[in-house]
């Protein structure tokens, strides 16, 4: 299984990774999402892939002040044996080597159990609640 930095070419694959693992949104446009990670520096996709197959997937982005995750699949053929642990390790670290000193990510309220697998790496539950405001209706 190989680590990349995903171009456009894998977009599609990467959406429908996104769709299958119950990832996407209607209000969100994946697609978008995508492009726009992969358009400047501070933010990307990383991905295992084995030959044109895409394994796992994490959006890693540094916001100025902290980093964040989204986007974390993997397959669910290839789930249990270790792609998201290395995965999630591995944006963890394309942050910190861009000086970025916390990683932070949402879980969605239904997938809970979630938690637990974050846990095991090391992420711990902030006390915090999250705000969001729409800004494009
Ligand atoms: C969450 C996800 C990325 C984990 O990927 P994975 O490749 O199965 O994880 P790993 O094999 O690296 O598992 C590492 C550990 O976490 C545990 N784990 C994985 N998913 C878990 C879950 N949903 N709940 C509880 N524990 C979980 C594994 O059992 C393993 O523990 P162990 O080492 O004690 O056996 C994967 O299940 C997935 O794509 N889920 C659907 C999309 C999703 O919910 N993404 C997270 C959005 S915040």
């Amino acid at each position: 299984m190989e680590l990349i930095e995903l171009s456009e070419a894998w977009v599609e694959r990467a959406v429908a990774l996104w769709e299958h693992t119950g990832l996407t949104r209607p209000w969100n446009d994946p697609h978008a999402d995508a492009r726009k990670a992969l358009a400047g520096p501070e933010s990307t996709i990383l991905a295992l892939v084995q030959g044109e197959r895409l394994a796992a997937t994490a959006m890693a982005g540094d916001d100025g002040h902290r980093g964040w995750l989204y986007y974390v699949a993997v397959d669910p053929d290839l789930q249990d044996q270790g792609c998201g642990w290395r995965i999630v390790e591995a944006a963890a670290e394309w942050l910190r080597a861009r000086g970025t000193v916390k990683v932070q990510l949402m879980v969605r309220a239904g997938n809970d159990s979630v938690t637990q697998f974050y846990e095991k790496l090391g992420f711990e539950r902030l006390n915090v609640a999250v705000l969001g405001k729409r800004l494009v209706p």
